[in-house]
């Protein structure tokens, strides 16, 4: 397994809608594997798969904190079967969107139906962090980032600073 590079917005594929697995074979548990690795090396608490470039519907989630186990979640084919009406509000970032903080309202609790990395269906009740970072990540698979909760001219202008960054390559942060 291998970090791989994280692709970042205005990358046209984070737009894409990502593809049901079909099968868990040697590519989808390899694929598994990378997304574990560059999440945790990027300290994320979730990836989707299109965020490395692979428009399959696997998104990895860990949302642990620093004194605990490890907790990795592999949802693979997720659908969200109910949502609260009660929301709260987290500030969000993403892993595609480097620097850019974003509160956003989502629904408090969520149930999810996935395939896990067996093969085996599940059923998870989500709430509070678990929750938004699963609505999140389950937004990537549907080509869908968190600058789309912001007018059109506050999303144009994150865009810009961003490929800004990245025409500079040499800054270097220390
Ligand atoms: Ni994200």
């Amino acid at each position: 397994m291998s970090a791989k590079e994280i692709i970042t917005v205005p990358d046209e594929i984070l737009k894409k809608i990502s593809d049901p697995v079909e099968k868990i074979g040697i590519n989808e548990k390899k694929l598994i594997d990378d997304l574990f690795e560059t999440m945790y090396v990027s300290n994320g608490i979730g990836l989707a798969a299109v965020q490395i470039g692979i428009l399959k519907r696997i998104l990895v989630v860990d949302v642990s904190t620093k004194d605990e186990k490890n907790q990795p979640i592999v949802l693979i084919n997720p659908v969200i079967t109910n949502l609260s009406d009660d929301t709260s509000v987290y500030e969000e970032g993403c892993l595609s969107i480097p620097e850019t903080f974003i509160e956003i309202e989502r629904p408090k609790i969520c149930e999810v139906e996935y395939i896990d990395e067996k093969g085996s269906k599940k059923n998870l009740e989500c709430d509070g962090l678990l929750s938004t970072c699963i609505q999140h990540e389950i937004n990537h698979l549907d080509g869908k980032l968190i600058i789309d909760h912001l007018s059109k001219l506050k999303k144009d202008f994150i865009i810009k600073k961003i490929s800004k960054i990245k025409k500079n390559p040499d800054r270097i942060v220390v």
